[in-house]
């Protein structure tokens, strides 16, 4: 077996070499472990036995990233790979870390994300589908429950190749029942997986063991080096089999008489002339035109981003996804699916999220947390909420109907992330296993005497004002003044108080975190029916997360909101201590207190903050009162 040198001098020699690639398959793969397991010096050692990109290559390829309009100055592997340069040409970024080197074989995209990077993106992106994995092991250490968690995961995103690469053989002396030992452990763990191949080779990455050539070190291994192995490794998939998908990524009106939907094909093969349907409204149409920046197309496959002219106007937007008549993606609001929860704050029921699939983003709910799975034993445990790096069954509701398929049948389409709605880093991956169609038949009904009826009947405009502070921070002091005032001025007004609230319709909840997003969820949606009902309701509960108020304002819609931060030190409130509840806390008799051992998430941009320590309620009912009627 010869390497492959990649020593292309400019870019005309680039596109040559380029052109000599084409005829060689690809495979796309991804390494799992830890930096101690050696996966950088793998990787390392993997593009240096195949002497790849050199300097003056990367000098260009730099170049060529710039150019383009993205204005991301990272270098574009992808600009190495003839079948990626159709998302080239759409401006469509390729994630830099995936790197790219070949044999006179085949041809290799390896995904090399640190961390938990690599399977958010892997899982819900699509911009990987790695066909094959390299689980990587410490001969020292052997099997750990990180590598037993990455390869359910794997099982998980539907990887169904492995090779477990049992690193740093030389460390333990090239011992035989040491790497028989690991192989067989893995082998019965990962028989549960249902992985399609499976591969296990001793290595040393460090000193090239087994990588390229055959180890001396290892005269009792007759299995296959690495490189080689991954040469002839046969992946068998086809993208352009399975049911025709087109997420529309853009609306593309590239001048006044064209219009076309940009994306990339994410299943099956699509056609001129072919119907298709969209999927939200169930319009069809025809396919007229399958265009890309230079060239007109008579199909297009999976993988291949293409821009489609249809034969009439439909209304189609963003998100929306193309399919034939027949074979069309479920659409509803509600599935089951498993989630990878990938960050320190858990996963919560009620809590909303936003969810990403393919080109649509929509905020949505984990209505139940179904189960966890013990990722050493497999088993299925129940649970409450999700830590990080636990994967659980759960069922999710979207705010609008979606497009998606079963994961099994389409990755794209069937894989999403959550996103944490103020920060927007990515909290869990997962992939949907089926629909759900409960609330399908509920419409909304729109009655004559409506909010503007009811609020000009009381000669008020309905709002809510929602404080939030500490418990004897002087909320519900502040609320009760304000609502004096405005009873005397001829106002309508409702308090919802924290204490009261829990006696009645939350009297269920305690107060753990996940007990706190449903009293929240609930009273907000109980002060917008208030609201709606013409009335002014002032809301007072700690309500100690970001997130929950947030939502507090969505569910609200247009009726008029107002987040007043009772800002008093939690020194101040544990001095006043009105119903002895710190003194308590602290003796440990009440668990989750907020401000002690239960956190307070204070506003970033409150509406008006009350400096409840420094002034008297009265004061501040008034400072208050004067914001109300602020247009
Ligand atoms: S919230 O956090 O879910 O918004 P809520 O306002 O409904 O809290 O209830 C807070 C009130 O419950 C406090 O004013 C206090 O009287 C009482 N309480 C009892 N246990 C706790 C606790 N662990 N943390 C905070 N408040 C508690």
């Amino acid at each position: 077996m010869t390497m492959s040198a990649t020593s292309a001098k400019s870019s005309a020699d680039l596109d040559l070499w380029l052109e000599q690639q084409t005829h060689k398959s690809l495979l796309r793969f991804m390494t799992c472990g830890s930096v101690d397991d050696g996966k950088s010096t793998l990787i390392g050692r993997l593009l240096y036995d195949c002497q790849l990109i050199l300097d003056d290559q990367l000098a260009s390829l730099k170049n060529e990233s710039k150019n383009r309009t993205t204005g991301d100055e990272g270098i574009d592997f992808s600009l190495l790979v003839d079948g990626l340069s159709a998302e080239r040409e759409q401006g469509i970024t390729i994630d830099v870390a995936y790197r790219f080197f070949t044999t006179d074989q085949r041809k290799f995209i390896v995904a090399d994300t640190p961390g938990h990077e690599q399977y958010t993106r892997n899982m819900a992106t699509g911009a990987s589908n790695s066909d094959l994995a390299i689980v990587l092991v410490d001969a020292r250490k052997g099997l750990l429950t990180q590598t037993r968690r990455h390869s359910f995961i794997l099982s998980l995103i539907g990887v169904r190749h492995v090779v477990l690469v049992v690193n740093k053989i030389d460390l333990v002396d090239y011992d035989q029942a040491v790497f028989e030992k690991i192989e067989s452990e893995y082998r019965e763990f990962a028989a549960r997986l249902g992985f399609d191949s499976l591969e296990a080779i001793p290595v040393s990455a460090l000193k090239g063991d087994n990588i390229a050539s055959r180890s001396e070190a290892t005269p009792w291994y007759e299995g296959p080096q690495l490189v080689p192995y991954l040469e002839q490794v046969e992946v068998g998939v086809d993208r352009s089999q399975g049911q025709m998908r087109f997420p529309v990524q853009w609306v593309n009106r590239a001048s006044l008489d064209f219009r076309g939907f940009s994306g990339t094909v994410a299943g099956g093969v699509v056609r001129v002339g072919d119907d298709v349907l969209v999927a939200s409204s169930r319009k069809p149409a025809k396919i007229s035109r399958i265009v890309t920046m230079d060239a007109e197309h008579t199909k297009a496959v999976a993988g291949q981003a293409v821009t489609l002219v249809l034969d009439r106007e439909v209304d189609i937007s963003r998100g929306d996804v193309l399919s034939h008549p027949g074979e069309t993606p479920e659409f509803s609001n509600q599935f089951q699916a498993r989630v990878v929860w990938m960050q320190d704050e858990p996963a919560f029921a009620g809590r909303s999220y936003l969810l990403k699939t393919g080109a649509q983003m929509v905020p949505a709910t984990i209505t139940a947390i179904k189960h966890k799975t013990d990722v050493n034993t497999l088993e299925k445990h129940p649970a409450r909420r999700l830590e990080a790096n636990e994967v659980g069954t759960i069922t999710i509701a979207t705010d609008k109907p979606i497009a998606f398929d079963a994961y099994g049948t389409n990755r794209q389409t069937g894989g999403f992330i959550l996103i944490d709605r103020i920060s927007n880093s990515t909290l869990g991956a997962g992939v949907i296993d089926f629909g759900l169609r409960r609330g399908e038949n509920i419409t909304y009904h729109n009655f004559d005497v409506n909010r503007k009826v009811r609020a000009e009947q009381k000669g008020q405009e309905p709002q809510i004002v929602w404080f939030t502070g500490l418990s004897g921070s002087g909320k519900s002091t502040i609320a009760n003044l304000v609502e004096k005032r405005l009873t005397a001025e001829g106002k309508h007004c409702y308090i919802l108080d924290g204490d009261n609230v829990r006696h009645g319709l939350n009297k269920d909840l305690g107060f753990t975190d996940s007990a706190r997003i449903e009293n929240i969820r609930r009273v907000a949606e109980v002060a917008r029916l208030m609201a709606d009902a013409g009335l002014i309701v002032l809301v007072s509960f700690i309500s100690p997360f970001r997130n929950e108020r947030r939502i507090a304002r969505e569910i609200a819609g247009d009726i008029k909101f107002l987040e007043v931060f009772v800002d008093t030190s939690l020194e101040v409130c544990e001095a006043r201590d009105p119903k002895g509840l710190y003194a308590r806390a602290r003796k440990g008799e009440i668990k989750n207190f907020t401000g002690l051992d239960s956190p307070f998430e204070a506003p970033e941009r409150a509406d008006l903050i009350l400096h409840g320590g420094e002034a008297e309620p009265l004061e501040l009912a008034d400072e208050l009162h004067d914001r109300l009627f602020d247009k």
